[in-house]
Order: C-alpha cells, then sequence, then structure tokens
C-alpha cells in the first residue's frame, strides 16, 4: 500500500460495523455511513484511501458488489514486514470505531469493450478482482474466468466463498506452498489471446512480472495491473541520487527511503500521479539525461530511454535531469 497525497482527497468518516477474519492474518472491513446515508458510489476495481490509526493513508481494493450503496468492504493483509499501514489496520481497528476515507477511485475498471475477461490474482490482490467478477455475474456481463494463486489454503481469503457451487465454473485456484517448482503454468492460459479478451492482474510484483513477459503479444491495452504496493523487495537496492529539473535549474537530492515524487512534493512542486505504485500511468515523465532503474509496469522497452514514472523507479547514474 502506498502514502497518497492526502492533501488532494477529501476524507468522510465512516463507521466499521464489522470486521472478522477471512484467512491467516486477513482481514475484512465493512464500512458504513454515521447515519446509514448512501455512500458515494464506486464501479468494479476501485480502492478507497483510508487513514489508518498510525496516522498514513493506505490504499485498499473495495471488495464487494458495486451496486451495494449502503456499505464499502474492504480486505487488509497484515504485513509485519511492511511499512506499518496494515499493522495499524489489523491491530488497531476494531468494530464500532469510526475512521477516514476517501472517495472511492478507479485506476483499474473493467473495460467496456471486452468480449471476456481473464483474471489473475496472487493473495491479497484478490480484492477488486472480487468486486469485478460479483459485477459481472449480478450484471450477466461478459464470461470471465479468475486464476488465483495463493501460498497454502490457510492464507487464501475468500477461500470458502471461491470454491462453492456458485463460484466453481469460474475459478482456478492454485497454492504453491512457497515453491517455485511448484508455480501455476500460466502459458496455457495466455498463448494465444482470446479475440476481445483482457487480462486483468492483481497481486505481488513477481507474478505481475511474469504475466506481463508471457503477454507482450496480446493486444495493446488489453493487459491491465494493479498492485498497491510500491515494490518492496527492491527496496534494499536503494541508494541516493539527484536530480535536476531541466526547466527550473532546481535540483534535489533523492534519500534511499524516498520517491522523486515524494520530494517533489515537499518542495512544492506538483507532478500528476495516482496510484503511486508504478501502475497507472499517470507520473509518466520525460527523461532528459541519465540512466533510470525502472521499477514501474507501465513503460515498454522502447520507451525506457526517454521516460521514467517518478513515483517508483529510481537511477543508475548519479544524477537524472527531469522535463520539469
Ligand atoms: S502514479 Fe501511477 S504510475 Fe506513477
Amino acid at each position: 500500500m502506498k502514502d497518497s497525497a492526502s492533501n488532494e482527497l477529501s476524507f468522510r468518516t465512516v463507521v466499521v460495523t464489522k470486521k472478522d477474519q477471512v484467512a491467516e492474518g486477513v482481514f475484512r472491513f465493512e464500512l458504513r455511513d454515521e447515519a446509514a446515508r448512501a455512500l458515494p458510489a464506486f464501479t468494479a476495481g476501485a480502492h478507497l484511501t483510508v487513514r489508518v490509526p498510525s496516522g498514513a493513508n493506505r490504499n485498499y481494493s473495495l471488495c464487494n458488489d458495486p451496486a451495494e450503496t449502503d456499505r464499502y468492504v474492504i480486505a487488509v493483509k497484515r504485513d509485519a514486514a511492511g511499512r506499518g499501514g496494515s499493522v495499524s489496520m489489523a491491530d488497531e481497528v476494531a468494530e464500532g470505531d469510526r475512521i477516514d476515507v476517501s472517495e472511492p477511485h478507479n485506476e483499474f475498471g473493467l473495460s467496456e469493450r471486452a468480449r471476456s475477461f481473464v483474471f489473475v490474482a496472487g493473495g491479497i490482490g484478490i480484492t477488486p478482482i472480487l468486486s469485478m467478477m460479483r459485477h459481472l455475474k449480478a450484471t450477466s456481463g461478459p464470461r470471465f474466468k479468475l486464476y488465483y494463486v495463493s501460498r497454502s489454503p490457510q492464507t487464501t481469503a475468500f477461500l470458502d466463498e471461491l470454491s462453492s457451487a456458485e463460484w466453481k465454473p469460474h475459478v482456478v485456484i492454485h497454492h504453491d506452498h512457497g515453491e517455485l517448482a511448484n508455480a501455476f503454468d500460466f502459458w496455457p492460459v495466455f498463448e494465444k489471446p482470446g479475440s476481445g479478451a483482457h487480462i486483468y492482474c492483481c497481486g505481488p510484483r513477481a507474478l505481475m512480472d511474469s504475466v506481463r513477459d508471457m503477454t507482450g503479444h496480446w493486444p495493446t491495452g488489453t493487459v491491465h495491473f494493479e498492485s498497491f504496493g510500491v515494490d518492496q523487495s527492491r527496496a534494499a537496492e536503494n541508494t541516493p541520487f539527484n536530480i535536476r529539473l531541466e526547466r527550473t535549474g532546481r535540483s534535489f537530492q533523492i534519500p534511499k527511503d524516498r520517491s522523486i515524487l515524494e520530494i517533489l512534493r515537499d518542495n512544492g512542486i506538483r507532478a500528476p500521479s495516482s496510484c503511486e505504485s508504478g501502475t497507472c500511468g499517470s507520473c509518466r515523465t520525460t527523461l532528459c539525461a541519465g540512466e533510470a532503474d525502472h521499477r514501474d509496469m507501465v513503460l515498454g522497452d522502447d520507451e525506457k530511454r526517454d521516460h521514467i514514472m517518478i513515483c517508483v523507479s529510481r537511477a543508475k547514474s548519479q544524477e537524472l535531469v527531469l522535463d520539469l
């Protein structure tokens, strides 16, 4: 999950009307308006920014049917190795508490042109996809199939529901038990792009990378990703570097634990952004000089030399010069 630009969001207070555990370390929260009024509508794949008790803002996908206007449902995986937001949610939020949430926002919406959908979910990445599946089922939308990979049955959120007769024809569940040798073989799924088919993938970076690698031959715009987690797996490689803004000549140092986008924002420089996890494309910036360390899911190989996604990517050279 990411820090959000809270100054650009408006928050409302909601009540936690239900909290339960849906898998090992995964907690579901039902949120309703304090006065039982209808909540702002959302579309399948949308997320909320939640101000967690520790004070941080984190994004969580809605997993209920978008037709429900009386509640939001999110699920949070308690990640003890994360930056503390999910632990704060899991440990400090109880039924009856009030928390602040943003209006729903969607960077991962279902394409209206799709004739069918292939969903790929890894772990807690199931949440936006569950909302999509509920929507498609309720509206008799295009056909879909979910491939849901996780470590074990105990860690698989919504396993009972997704194993039920209602979902069975649409769902393949695979547990890899943490072994590469047991990884699900997606190639037969992606080898032949279906006419009008769109892929939606949400999960850990390694899963998204492998889906991207296997779908390079799919038509442009048919493969969609959502991560909601700045990939922390490469954080240990981070080193500080400098940026220089070509248009103003201003320079900044980017410490190893901050992004370019965050440092620009700290210094009052506005740059477009949304997901802040390298998947939506909003923060694409022209790179005038220097060599980037690309960590996004957006740029194609032919764009990497002169573009950078400043929410996640870093530098291989000592300095990057940006067209800002
Ligand atoms: S803000 Fe979405 S890719 Fe950077």
